[in-house]
């Protein structure tokens, strides 16, 4: 993989021929995906100020332009009709100003009357690259440009460390407030979250505090994107632990975990009811966030990275290095205390004609599958021979489906582990999943557990194999992201 200097890394762009040349080469790479919001050039990461505005759902992504490289991060824009099709919109957020001068950072909108706003982290660093975050915003100008306020909201606190970032703003109808959640770690390094409140979204903001969240005051070392929404009456906090390994997580240090309980903006206390659970199992999903704006009480969408912070991608190595994909969006429901998550309705309409089940699979598929009752197993991207591929095996005895991916020609990610397991309560009973170019989603049981994987299949490995009794209906899937050139 490329070596990048810091220089290179955080170069900023003068013009859209900076990179012009790079996405042109981007578009060769057999990864591209068909259905999923990918980068234009270089890296795509963490979903940010994703909402409903006037109809339209707006979406950016945290951009690197220059290739497979953490670096100076952009916003970038995209827009859909319908959560399906997506268009690029250019750049939503530059960091050209002095209080993000080292990246506009992860975030989220709210849609207001005439206006969509953006809260974001702009992430300053000084000469000696000590950063200082702020909490700044933008507003949706007339020809669909964020415009940056001038001002900071606010600024870091001195009694948390540097990691204060990531705002998520959410309206409490019953006290009439404002509040934007911040993931922070604390200054013994424990990862937390710190509120503030204000009645006006632009200006006022105020320290409430951190919030308390009994029985997870050590639980990882920093929370990331800190998400809450409030579903059929339950309250889900939605977050990123990090610097920290969970159980049956593998070697992985970052995770996506999500709560149940009760918030209480005035004690400033989410209290949990029941255990946190993994938000997916899979070895590629992070910094997860819910739509804003969409006025129905009793569901949320939720949309992620495919992707983790510290791995790379095997499209990092190619001339033109790129990575990273936004999930499908997701809707979640409450069911007997966890989150049921169905991917949207509206994806029904990239189907094309079933094909027959024969074996082979097409780059950009649904799978639909009955399982048989008991024992079985299901091996996608296998070679001609069914050897290799990406494997599932359902053990019916422990109620667990285990996914290995240390078959494939394309390995990656070796550090964090190859084989990661998803249980199910109540037995394996249907598979829905959702292949694109160089992405697999798993949606177990009508939503009951999920996992989401990169996958990167070589030309010879488009065939899967499947026990006895597993029924499947193949429905290739049509093109629906652009991928245009836009700046
Ligand atoms: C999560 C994250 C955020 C941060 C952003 C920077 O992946 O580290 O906390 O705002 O990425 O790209």
């Amino acid at each position: 993989m490329k070596e990048w200097t810091r220089d290179e890394r955080y170069r900023a762009l003068s013009g859209p021929e900076d990179i012009r040349d790079l996405y042109e080469r981007t578009q060769t790479s057999a990864y591209r995906q068909l259905y999923h919001v990918q980068p234009i050039t270089g890296l795509s990461s963490d979903p940010n100020g994703f909402a409903l505005h006037k109809g339209v759902w707006h979406l950016c992504y945290q951009w690197c332009p220059w290739g497979a490289v953490h670096g100076l991060k952009y916003w970038y824009h995209v827009t859909s009709p319908d959560l399906v099709h997506w268009q690029n919109a250019g750049i939503g957020l530059a960091p050209d100003c002095f209080y993000d001068n080292r990246g506009a950072h992860s975030g989220s909108g709210i849609s207001r009357g005439d206006d969509l706003v953006f809260f974001y982290t702009g992430n300053h660093r000084d000469e000696d690259w000590t950063r200082t975050p702020y909490t700044c915003a933008a507003k949706l100008g007339p020809d669909n440009r964020p415009v940056k306020l001038d001002k900071p909201l606010f600024g870091p606190r001195d009694d948390h460390s540097e990691h204060q970032r990531d705002p998520k703003v959410v309206w409490n109808a019953a006290d009439q407030t404002y509040y934007i959640f911040i993931g922070a770690q604390t200054l013994d390094k424990r990862g937390c979250v710190m509120v503030y409140r204000s009645k006006e979204l632009l200006s006022g903001w105020e320290y409430a505090g951190e919030l308390r969240v009994p029985g997870y005051e050590s639980f990882g070392g920093m929370w990331e994107c800190p998400y809450i929404v409030n579903i059929s009456g339950h309250d889900v906090l939605i977050f990123s632990p990090q610097y920290t390994k969970l159980p049956g997580r593998g070697e992985s240090t970052n995770h996506n975990v999500y709560l149940i309980g009760r918030m209480d903006y005035d004690a400033l206390t989410f209290t949990p009811q029941g255990d946190y659970h993994y938000l997916d199992y899979g070895f590629d999903f992070y910094a997860a966030q819910g739509a804003a704006s969409i006025g129905d009480p009793d569901k949320a969408i939720l949309i992620a990275w495919i992707g983790l912070p510290d791995n790379h991608y095997p499209t990092a190595e190619e001339d033109a290095d790129w990575e990273g994909s936004l999930s499908l969006p997701r809707e979640l429901r409450v069911k007997d205390g966890r989150l049921l998550q169905t991917p949207i309705p509206a994806v029904r309409a990239l189907r094309e004609a079933e094909v027959p089940a024969d074996g082979t699979l097409p780059a950009a598929c649904e799978l639909e599958i009955d399982c048989p009752d008991g024992d079985f197993d299901l091996n996608l991207f296998t070679r001609p021979d069914g050897s290799g591929g990406l494997r599932l095996h359902y053990d019916s005895t422990r109620r667990v489906c285990a996914v290995d991916r240390s078959g494939m020609d394309l390995r990656f990610n070796q550090q964090v582990g190859e084989a990661l397991e998803m249980p199910l309560e109540s037995g394996l009973r249907t598979l829905d999943i959702f292949i694109d170019r160089s992405s697999c989603e798993i949606f177990a049981n009508d939503g009951e557990a999920t996992f989401t994987t990169h996958a990167y299949p070589t030309a010879r490995e488009f065939h899967y194999t499947a026990s006895e009794g597993v029924k499947l209906h193949i429905f290739p899937m049509s093109r629906s992201v652009t991928d245009e050139f836009v700046l």
